[in-house]
């Protein structure tokens, strides 16, 4: 499985900081925002993922993560000009997916979850169709809003309902088999001139080959779209960290745990942050696995 994260946008609604920072490089805790989709990822066990940027932030990105070898994972950069749509990524992907069933994920979903590994194994091991993550939220009208029936099947996704038919959001994490590729080049553009990824979930769901997976209590989805928001994201990962001595969304720790990387490499990766908590944190990990 082929792996692609969204990462452009204007992030207007944080300007001016936005203007300095792209947004899915501004801090979430202890670590840039883009940590915690890449450790989604990772966590699915995809190791071949695209990196979208605007041209302006490319380099950026590219001096933070580099080409992925040193996390046991490879990573290829393109860059979207002007925000076309999230389903936009699949058409700029399409190479880089090639005939592989992919996890597109938005640069800016903040997932935590303690069976999250689990649930994305069982739902990335032979794939068919597309897998949606839905989690409940309390302002529907921002998102895509799945419709399901008495069984719990999906009927519809609506994107930003004024009158929501529930409160299950989708997530910006989504799998795809490889028809995708072709759906999203097929895709005419909305109104607001984007190709939209409500539009590809409804061809699927149309098919009947579209499965919602319930992310209930057990999950975090923290918003991160404002500077009220984002503040309390990053406030919830440090309690959660502090309390629990753990981290979320280190990569070194995850690509260490997924056998990504040895002991001595993650030791050494560590080393390189020393003077920081978080190196500290990196280096300790890696010596409870064995490092010397
Ligand atoms: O967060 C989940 C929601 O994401 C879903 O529930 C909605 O169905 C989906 O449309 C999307 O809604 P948003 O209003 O959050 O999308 P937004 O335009 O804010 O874009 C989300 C991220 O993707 C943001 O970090 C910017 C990036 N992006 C977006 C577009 C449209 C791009 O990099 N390029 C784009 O062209």
């Amino acid at each position: 499985m082929k792996g692609v994260i969204l990462a452009g946008g204007a992030g207007a609604p944080l300007h001016p900081v936005t203007l300095a920072v792209p947004r899915q490089l501004l801090p979430v805790g202890d670590k840039p925002m883009i940590y915690y989709p890449l450790s989604v990822l990772m966590l699915a066990g995809v190791r071949d993922i695209l990196v979208i940027t605007t041209p302006a932030d490319a380099p950026r990105f590219r001096h933070l993560l580099g080409d992925g070898a040193r996390l046991g994972i490879h990573l290829r950069y393109a860059e979207q000009p002007e925000p076309r749509g999230i389903a936009h990524a699949l058409v700029l992907g399409a190479r880089h997916i090639a005939t592989d069933p992919v996890a597109l994920i938005l640069g800016d979903t903040v997932l935590h979850g303690h069976t999250l590994h689990a649930l994305l194994r069982e739902h990335t091991r032979d794939l068919t169709g597309c897998v949606l993550f839905g989690h409940p939220v309390s302002d529907p009208q921002r998102y895509g809003i799945a419709e399901t029936d008495a069984r719990g099947r999906l009927v519809a996704i609506h994107e930003k309902p004024a009158r929501p038919p529930g409160n299950r959001a989708i997530t910006g994490l989504y799998l795809y088999d490889n028809q995708v590729v072709e759906i999203a080049r097929e895709l005419r553009p909305s109104d607001r001139g984007e190709l939209e990824i409500t539009d590809v979930n409804n061809v699927y769901v149309g098919r009947g080959e579209a499965t919602l997976v319930d992310l209930g209590r057990g999950f975090a989805w923290l918003d991160t779209g404002s500077p009220d928001t984002l503040l309390q994201a990053s406030q919830y990962i440090q309690t959660l960290q502090q309390r629990q001595g753990v981290r979320v969304a280190c990569l070194e720790e995850v690509a260490l745990r997924m056998g990504f990387i040895d002991a001595d490499a993650c030791h050494a990766l560590g080393r390189e942050m020393a003077t920081s908590a978080y190196g500290q944190y990196v280096m300790a990990t890696a010596r409870e696995f064995g490092a010397a």
